[in-house]
Formats: C-alpha cells, sequence, structure tokens
C-alpha cells in the first residue's frame, strides 16, 4: 500500500497502545495547494488549500474517525453512534464498516447533503432521520450512549480531536514551519480545537518556531460563538456548519485567544462567492463550508487588514461532489443545441 495512514505514521503522537488495533482506509497525507491567482486577489505572500476533501471519505472527518474506531474496537464495542451534518456520519459508517462495527446516525431531517447521504446508505449505516436540527440530535446521541453499550464517535470523543489534529502535523511538514495565519470553519468547533492542538504540540516539540494565528469562520445563520449565545434556529447555505450550540465552544474560544486570532461569520452570499472563486480561480471544487475560511479571508482584506508578506493556509474541509445539489443549482448557464455542428459553431463564437 502506497500511503501508510494515520495510525501507523504518528505512534509516538497518538494515544496508541499495543492492544490498539491499527488499520487504514488511506486517510491523511492530503495535498497542499497553493493558488496564486488568489493570492493576489487576497494580497498576500502565499495562499494554500489544504484539500481534506482528498480523504478516503471526502472530508477530514477521516483522521479522527480512523482513531476514534480504532480506540472503540479495542474496547470491545461492537456499535457506534453519532449525530452529523453528513460528513462524520458518512466517515463513521466507512470506518466502522471495514472493521465490522455497526453504524447508527442521527441525522437533521432534509438537511444533509445528498452525497453524503448516498455515503452512510452504501456503508450500511442505520439511519435515524429527526424533525430536529443537528443540536437536538446530539443531545439525543449524548443520552443513548450514555444508556447504551453504544460509543460516541462525535468530536466530543477525545480520540476524534487527536486523530485531527494530524492535519496541523502534516501543514508544518509541508511548509517547514508553522503559517501565519490557519483559517478554518467552524461548526461544532472539533476542528479548530483539533487543528490548535496540532500546532501547540508540534510547536513544543520544537518542529515549529511559532503557531499560527486561529482564525474561524461560521455562517451568519449559525454564528453561536460570534454572538456569544445558542442559535435555536440555526440557517446556512452551508449545511456541514449548519450548529447552534457547538459542543467544544469553550476550547475553540481558547484556540482563538491563546493563538491571538478571531472567530467571526461571513454570510451565505459570501460562502457563494467564495465557492465559486476556489473553483474558477483555484481549480478546487468544494463543499460550501469548506469555502467559508476563504470567504472570511477576502472579508477581512476588503475590512483593510494587510496580509502583505504573510503565509496562510485555509483548510477545505470537504469534498464538492459531497453537495451536487448547490453546484447545479447555481450554475450559471447551460446552453442547449440540437446535435448540429453548425450551430454548435455559431453559438460559442469560435472563429
Ligand atoms: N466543514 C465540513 C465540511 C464539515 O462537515 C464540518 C462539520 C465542518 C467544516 C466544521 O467542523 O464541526 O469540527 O467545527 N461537520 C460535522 C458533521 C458537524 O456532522 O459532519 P467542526
Amino acid at each position: 500500500m502506497s500511503k501508510k495512514g494515520l495510525l501507523y505514521k504518528y505512534p509516538q503522537n497518538l494515544p496508541i497502545t499495543a492492544k490498539t488495533p491499527l488499520f487504514t482506509l488511506g486517510e491523511g497525507d492530503t495535498p497542499l495547494v497553493r493558488a496564486p491567482l488568489l493570492e493576489k486577489v487576497v494580497g498576500c505572500q502565499e495562499l494554500y488549500f489544504k484539500l481534506e476533501g482528498c480523504n478516503p471519505t471526502g472530508s477530514f472527518k477521516d483522521r479522527g474517525m480512523v482513531m476514534a474506531i480504532a480506540k472503540a474496537k479495542e474496547a470491545g464495542s461492537k456499535v457506534v453512534m453519532c449525530a452529523s451534518t453528513g460528513n462524520t456520519s458518512a466517515s463513521a459508517a466507512a470506518y466502522a464498516s471495514s472493521q465490522g462495527l455497526e453504524t447508527i446516525i442521527l441525522i437533521p431531517e432534509g438537511k444533509i447533503a445528498l452525497g453524503k447521504m448516498a455515503q452512510a446508505i452504501m456503508h450500511g449505516a442505520k439511519i435515524v432521520s429527526i424533525d430536529g436540527n443537528f443540536d437536538q440530535a446530539l443531545n439525543m446521541v449524548r443520552q443513548l450512549t450514555s444508556r447504551y453499550p453504544v460509543t460516541l464517535v462525535n468530536s466530543l470523543n477525545p480520540y476524534r480531536i487527536e486523530g485531527q489534529k494530524t492535519g496541523a502535523f502534516e501543514i508544518i511538514e509541508v511548509l517547514g514551519d508553522a503559517p501565519d495565519f490557519l483559517f478554518i470553519p467552524v461548526g461544532n468547533a472539533g476542528n479548530i480545537t483539533a487543528y490548535w492542538k496540532g500546532f501547540t504540540e508540534y510547536h513544543k516539540l520544537g518542529k515549529a518556531t511559532h503557531t499560527p494565528k486561529m482564525m474561524g469562520f461560521q455562517a451568519a445563520g449559525a454564528a453561536p460563538i460570534v454572538l456569544g449565545k445558542p442559535v435555536e434556529k440555526p440557517e446556512t447555505i452551508a449545511t456541514a456548519i449548519r450548529i447552534g450550540n457547538p459542543a467544544s465552544w469553550q476550547k475553540a474560544t481558547a484556540a482563538r485567544d491563546e493563538s491571538g486570532g478571531l472567530i467571526d461569520m461571513v454570510t451565505d452570499d459570501e460562502i457563494l462567492e467564495a465557492y465559486h472563486m476556489l473553483a474558477s480561480m483555484a481549480g478546487l471544487f468544494v463543499e460550501p463550508a469548506s469555502a467559508a475560511p476563504l470567504a472570511g479571508l477576502l472579508k477581512l482584506a476588503r475590512n483593510g487588514h494587510s496580509f502583505a508578506g504573510n503565509r496562510i493556509v485555509c483548510i477545505a474541509t470537504g469534498n464538492g461532489l459531497k453537495d451536487p445539489d448547490n453546484a447545479v443549482k447555481s450554475a450559471p448557464m447551460i446552453t442547449k443545441l440540437p446535435a448540429d455542428l453548425s450551430a454548435i459553431e455559431e453559438a460559442l463564437r469560435l472563429g
């Protein structure tokens, strides 16, 4: 196998014991891609996107899930459970199925992107769709997993955070140091927590000279941390981060404050603009939530913040193919013609 996987690559940095079953679906080691046209727009020296959509199930969740499922198996668990806006459930179902474990997922009715739904179905998860939002689903999952012998694999599970911190390790390994800024979407706030843990750990080990400022972005309709209070009815086109009461709220604000960064919000229009710019100016098709970091960066740049001389990394958390509906909905034009060469030549004005 060409890719060794995170459990094999970072045994010293992860909670792995002699009894932990090691396995991989090929997670981690994702590309860090530079976007020169967007660098010009932002006015920074170097702008990179970490393509977490290149993980086996198409999102960053696989980093944490490989660790969480390995530990669940080590503990003798037979069933895992999560609430999800889609990616966690896809990842849990894939990783659990590969180890012979059963997966139960609770999802908000009608608010899961099509590709994510297809994944959970194909990997054989037991799917319960509730007439409620993610926060309500997570609340129920917490209660159920405390009552029954079922392992919770949301990011409240500390092994998820441990696995996800490896994204920060990889950035430092590729760049040779930490970037100046790390831009990241914030939903349930596990990933910003994990990246901060990874950066501080590698800094302590002497692998980086500094830590980055952590720049988290929520969707304006689902921005509890920015508003300073839970949002009862979160709404956003970026369904992955449609969350009103993040489980790792305090850890996210700690990451913000300790790093000297910020947590701000971006509107759905700003998210959609960045979503299109990433696809049309950087060749990167991400899902809407994954465009929130660039939307935030553009917002700050437009408001006069200078990034001159800075090296910036944005986490592209999920693959654009997960949410084909949003992409097709926003299609500006498709020309329909008869199968006639001259009609096509005329319409395209190639000559
Ligand atoms: N980007 C994507 C594509 C996500 O799926 C999520 C979270 C986030 C960003 C935010 O990360 O929650 O760690 O702050 N998705 C979860 C899920 C909630 O159920 O798939 P976070």
